[in-house]
Formats: C-alpha cells, sequence, structure tokens
C-alpha cells in the first residue's frame, strides 16, 4: 500500500473518490458534506490531500482545508474504500495528512467535526480534544460546508452552536498532557442516542 501526498497526476481518481463519499455516506444514513471531483481535483493540485493506493487502485484518501487565514486548519473527507476497511488504512492515512498539516501550517490548530466513534478515536490518539464550536473556527465558508448535510436545518435551529458532530480540537500551543484517555464506545453511543432524541424528535412534532 502507498500512502502519499496527492498531486495532478492523481486527478483521475477523483470521480471514484466523489462517489464512494456519497454512497458510504448514503449507507451510513448520516449527513456529510458533498465533495464534488472538481473540489478535489484542486486539493491535489495543491498538495493539500492524501491518496493511498494499492497498485494503481484507489484505497482511501483524505484533504487538509485552510480556514480564517491560516488559523484553522481542517482534515477532511476521509475516506477508506469498503475493500480496504478495518485494516488500519484510516489510521495510517489520518497521520499522514496530520504530519502534513503541522508541517505546512505549523502555527493552525487543527479541528474536526465529525458523528463517527472511527474519527474520534484517531482524533483522540493524535492528541485532539472535544470542544464546543465557540473554539473552532468562525469562518463562515467552513460552515456554509454543512449545507448539503442533511442535518444542517439541526444547525441552523441552533445558530450554529452545536449540531449532531462533535467539535474537535488540535491546539499546537497546549502541551499533551500525559495519560491520553481512551474514548469508550459505550459513553459514545449513549451521548449520539442523547443528542439524537435532542435534535431529531422535533422534526416528527
Ligand atoms: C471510518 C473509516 C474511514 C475507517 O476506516 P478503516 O481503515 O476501516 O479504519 P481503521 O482500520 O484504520 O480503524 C481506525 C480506528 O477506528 C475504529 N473503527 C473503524 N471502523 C469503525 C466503525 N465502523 N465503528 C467504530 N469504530 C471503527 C477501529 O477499531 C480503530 O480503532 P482502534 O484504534 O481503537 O482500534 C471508513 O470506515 C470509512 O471510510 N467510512 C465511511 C466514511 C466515513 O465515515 N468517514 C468519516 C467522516 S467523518
Amino acid at each position: 500500500m502507498e500512502i502519499v501526498i496527492a498531486n495532478k497526476s492523481h486527478g483521475v481518481y477523483a470521480t471514484i473518490i466523489s462517489e464512494t463519499i456519497d454512497e458510504s455516506a448514503k449507507v451510513r444514513g448520516t449527513g456529510i458534506a458533498k465533495r464534488t471531483p472538481e473540489y478535489i481535483i484542486t486539493k491535489m493540485e495543491n498538495g493539500n490531500a492524501v491518496i493511498a493506493l494499492e497498485g494503481d487502485v484507489f484505497a482511501g484518501f483524505c484533504y487538509i482545508e485552510v480556514w480564517s487565514h491560516g488559523k484553522f486548519v481542517a482534515n477532511s473527507g476521509l475516506i477508506v474504500h469498503p475493500d480496504f476497511r478495518e485494516q488500519g488504512l484510516a489510521k495510517k492515512i489520518k497521520l499522514k495528512i496530520f504530519e502534513h498539516s503541522r508541517t505546512k501550517f505549523p502555527d493552525a490548530k487543527v479541528f474536526s467535526i465529525t458523528t463517527g466513534l472511527a474519527v474520534m478515536k484517531m482524533n483522540n490518539d493524535l492528541g485532539y480534544k472535544p470542544v464546543t464550536f465557540s473554539e473552532l473556527t468562525d469562518d463562515q465558508s467552513f460552515w456554509n460546508g454543512c449545507q448539503t448535510c442533511k442535518n444542517y436545518d439541526v444547525l441552523q435551529r441552533t445558530e450554529q452552536k452545536m449540531c449532531l458532530c462533535t467539535g474537535m480540537l488540535y491546539d499546537p500551543s497546549k502541551k499533551e498532557l500525559k495519560g491520553k484517555k481512551q474514548i469508550k464506545e459505550k459513553v459514545f453511543n449513549r451521548l449520539k442516542h442523547i443528542k439524537e432524541s435532542m435534535f431529531l424528535k422535533k422534526e416528527k412534532k
């Protein structure tokens, strides 16, 4: 498996990446911001993406977004093709894009919003901490990216203060505390359930 910083030559994979992200979101039944092949190609051309290939077969992808004039960066659009899941590939891609982000944007805070336990676990391992949305970028173009998510009405209703996603932040100015806590699956599922009943039931009334 080759995991590299993507460039222009990887543009041929943009369509399959976009389709795999869309299909996975449908299967999970959760919301996700839409990524067009054109958008993915721009990320590759700017050296802001990581791609995993098994020979010439697409296996995984993730990209960097820059917000608030470089004060924040996000590692977004993480996707592993179903054929390559549960083999530790997402972890390797996350590490590669995180290290690339820290090298390219050393002073930026790195953040993520996600509903996925797998992503939370990986972020936690990299030193991210859960935070409220007020700690994240106030760059409106970031939040506009949520418009294609099926839960966007929740974000609007709460005036962008909270949603089904959890915000997580790596702040390079804060020293890492020893003894990192593991994320407990039971606690995660309980919190997810509470959030869903708080935010989604209102729709059915
Ligand atoms: C989420 C996804 C990227 C994981 O890829 P993967 O290569 O199978 O993940 P890895 O094998 O590297 O596993 C990383 C960690 O997540 C955990 N994990 C993986 N899939 C999981 C799942 N479906 N539910 C809960 N935990 C999961 C693993 O156990 C591992 O945790 P550990 O370090 O405690 O062992 C992949 O399933 C995917 O592309 N899903 C669809 C897109 C998506 O959900 N993207 C995230 C958007 S926020």
